[in-house]
């Protein structure tokens, strides 16, 4: 139990890490918070700094999921990766080390499902870019894509997994939601690239 609650805190804090705010300060000078949607996540950093920088925060986030999710292999515990690295995905949305104003849990909550079912990350990746293709709005797309993953969960049958993607599915839409305002008014802006 204590290795538990060990292993949750250690993944919150990795969750915290801001590498939105990090590679925007540190290498840009820029606080994206103050900029586009204010949020800290890769999208926003895509969207004011650019694709470099977009892409380093998205691989970033992504992977800090991933450390958290593989906690449990790395110590030899046979903890499901996915319960572990829930709160590393709450952490991204609300950091520690940024006044717990963080990001919207799409990329670390990739990370946790890289780790975790690398198979169906791979499906739920080629889906969500489809979807982007298609809608060019990447905050409908993330939440699409969580919606399908929590149903495929539920059909999985596997009920600690699918209660976690149901979290996930919870947190990402109330994280989500000045943009389900935006889509409903028809002011949710697209991605250019
Ligand atoms: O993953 C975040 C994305 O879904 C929305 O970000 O900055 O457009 O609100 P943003």
């Amino acid at each position: 139990y204590l290795l538990l609650v060990i292993l949750l805190l250690i993944s919150y804090l990795l969750g915290s890490i801001p590498f939105a705010l990090i590679v925007g300060k540190k290498m840009y000078k820029t606080d994206v918070r103050g900029y586009g949607s204010g949020n800290l996540g890769g999208t926003n950093t895509f969207r004011v700094l650019g694709k470099k920088a977009g892409v380093l925060v998205a691989l970033g986030d992504l992977l800090k999921g991933g450390v958290a999710a593989s906690l449990p292999l790395i110590i030899g515990s046979d903890l499901d990766p996915f319960i572990v690295g829930l709160p590393a995905v709450f952490g991204h949305c609300y950091p520690i080390f940024a006044q717990f104003k963080g990001g919207k849990a799409m990329a670390t909550s990739g990370g946790v499902l890289l780790v975790a079912d690398p198979t169906l990350f791979l499906i739920m990746f080629v889906f969500f870019v489809i979807l982007l293709a298609r809608t060019k709005i990447v905050s409908l797309s993330s939440m699409v894509s969580a919606i399908v993953l929590h149903g495929f969960m539920i059909w999985k049958g596997d009920t600690a997994v699918a209660l976690a993607t149901l979290f996930l599915l919870v947190l990402i839409l109330y994280r989500h939601r000045d943009n389900i305002a935006r889509i409903v008014a028809k002011t949710e802006p697209k991605v250019k690239w």
